[in-house]
Formats: structure tokens, C-alpha cells, sequence
């Protein structure tokens, strides 16, 4: 197995090993894994993808998501994001789908919103458009290194709101269905999640953070608008560019990312999976102290 480094300082391409070899094989995987640990984000190319084989190797690294109400794949391990609509044709750009996509244009970390938020998102490309439609990624691992040492302290030991409603309300009020409002209520999680593997601290940010814990509100959305700016500043980003059997997966405790947009008429189909965080993925320390969350 080869690592080629691909960003600034983190994303890398494994070459000379698929995901069915991963799935199959206990050293294929550890390499992978600790690779993952290391770079934060990691591109496949020329994968012959299936759903199962997809599935298959999401699982070697903890338990898969199931695909929260509201979203296309509920009930199953897997996210579609698509474009194509029931008829088969490219949905209008007001539609429900194509709203979605906006959304996810949005810097964000996956699952934050969640009762047990994701280690790592798994993202296959099947039908992509000619282009535009990238994913970019930046480090919230090097953004956190970059920040003072007195911030950084202070960040360590603060807690921030998700909120999944939160960052749909920003491309259309209501966009967060009365259904998905009452499924997936605020939670609460420290802003600075410690890989326990290498001991590397990152910040745990995502457009569904609107309020810091014992802050006043626009003192806390400032210093989370603050802290965005921060970790998205020009020139700290991997933006790839999707070819056909490109899968990319990412570490949601040490990265955000946005997609890309492109033209409304071009067809998009994707397909995600998604692993919860264990406690040997450092979660249990993310969460706040019980007399704050019982707010
Ligand atoms: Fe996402």
C-alpha cells in the first residue's frame, strides 16, 4: 500500500489496496487505519463499487449509521444524495433534494447534530456531473494547532450546540421537517475532540453549531463565526475533484467539509455511509459534564 499526500498537511490517496481488500484482510485494514488516524482524509480511485462492498468495508472501522427520517435511504445504512428524481429526471432546483445539496454546501462535520455524533463518512461517486460538484475538505486538526495556546486551553474546555434544524434554517426556514425537529433535538458536545490514538487535538465545528455553552448567544455565535473563519481561511483546503470510482472517506472528528455546486441541470448521484464514534474513538470525553447537559 502506497500514501500519497494530496492537501496541505493532511488528505492522502492510498494506492495499491481496494476496499474489498480492506474489508477481507486484517493488515490491509490496520494499514488503512492507521493511515486514517494520520491524514484525516482518504481518496480511493478506480474502485468497482457495490453497495454491499461499500457496506462491507464501512464496517471495519465500528458500527454503521442508520439513515436518519427525512433523508433518502431512511432506515438503512446508506445516504443517497441525488439529484434524480422518481421519474428519473434532474429534480428543479427548488425541490427538496436540490435543497439538500445546498445545505450540504455548508462547511459542516457529519452527524454533529446526532445523539452519538460520526467517526467517519464513507462517499462513493456513481453518477457525477461533467463538472463542479467537488467536495472540499480543511483540517480542523491544523486549524486548532494554528489558534493561541490561551484559546486553545479555554476551547478545550467548552461546549458547544448542535443543532440540526440550526444549519437547515439557513438555506430556507422550515427546511428541517417538524418530524426531523422532534427526531434529533440539540445536543451538546466539547469544541476540541482528542484523537486517543495519537493524542492530537482538533475542533469540532459544523454549520449546525449555533450556540457555546455558558455564553451569552452572540457572544458564543461570534466566537463559533470567529472560529469557522479560522479553520476555513484561504489556502487550508483539499478540493477533490470526483471521477468515477473515486470513494473518499473522512474523519468527521478532525475535518469539516462542503460540497461544491454545479450545473442545476447535470445529473448527481452519491452514495454515503456512515460510522458512529466509539469510546475508543475518544467520545466519551466529548461529552460535557452531566449537570450541562441537563439544561
Ligand atoms: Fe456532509
Amino acid at each position: 500500500m502506497e500514501v500519497i499526500p494530496l492537501g496541505p498537511g493532511f488528505a492522502a490517496e492510498l494506492r495499491g489496496v481496494t476496499l474489498a481488500d480492506i474489508a477481507a484482510d486484517d493488515a490491509s485494514y490496520a494499514a488503512a487505519r492507521a493511515a486514517f488516524e494520520e491524514h484525516s482524509v482518504l481518496v480511493f480511485r478506480d474502485q468497482e463499487v457495490t453497495d454491499e462492498g461499500q457496506l462491507a468495508f464501512s464496517r471495519r472501522f465500528g458500527p454503521p449509521e442508520v439513515t436518519k427520517v427525512g433523508s433518502l435511504g431512511t432506515g438503512s445504512h446508506f445516504v443517497i444524495l441525488t439529484t434524480i428524481g422518481e421519474d428519473g429526471k434532474v429534480v428543479p432546483p427548488d425541490h427538496r433534494y436540490a435543497m439538500r445539496n445546498k445545505a450540504n454546501q455548508l462547511w459542516h462535520t457529519d452527524s454533529s447534530f446526532k445523539r452519538t455524533p460520526a467517526l467517519t463518512s464513507i462517499l462513493s461517486a456513481r453518477i457525477i456531473p461533467e463538472r463542479g460538484g467537488e467536495t472540499e475538505f480543511v483540517s480542523t486538526r491544523l486549524a486548532f494547532e494554528r489558534l493561541d495556546p490561551a484559546l486553545r486551553a479555554k476551547l478545550a474546555n467548552s461546549f458547544a450546540w448542535h443543532d440540526y434544524a440550526h444549519s437547515r434554517g439557513q438555506i430556507a426556514p422550515g427546511l428541517a421537517s417538524p418530524e426531523e425537529r422532534a427526531a434529533l433535538p440539540p445536543v451538546c458536545w466539547r469544541m476540541v475532540w482528542k484523537n486517543p490514538v495519537n493524542g492530537r487535538n482538533a475542533l469540532y465545528l459544523a454549520s449546525h453549531a449555533y450556540a457555546v455553552e455558558g455564553m451569552e448567544p452572540a457572544e458564543g455565535k461570534a466566537l463559533i463565526d470567529e472560529l469557522m473563519a479560522a479553520v476555513t481561511a484561504p489556502g487550508s483546503s483539499y478540493v477533490h475533484a470526483w471521477k468515477s470510482g473515486d470513494v473518499v472517506m473522512w474523519d468527521n472528528r478532525a475535518t469539516m467539509h462542503r460540497g461544491r455546486p454545479w450545473p442545476a441541470h447535470e445529473a448527481r448521484y452519491m452514495v454515503r455511509t456512515t460510522i458512529s464514534a466509539t469510546a475508543a474513538d475518544g467520545l466519551e470525553s466529548m461529552r460535557p459534564p452531566a449537570k450541562q447537559a441537563a439544561e
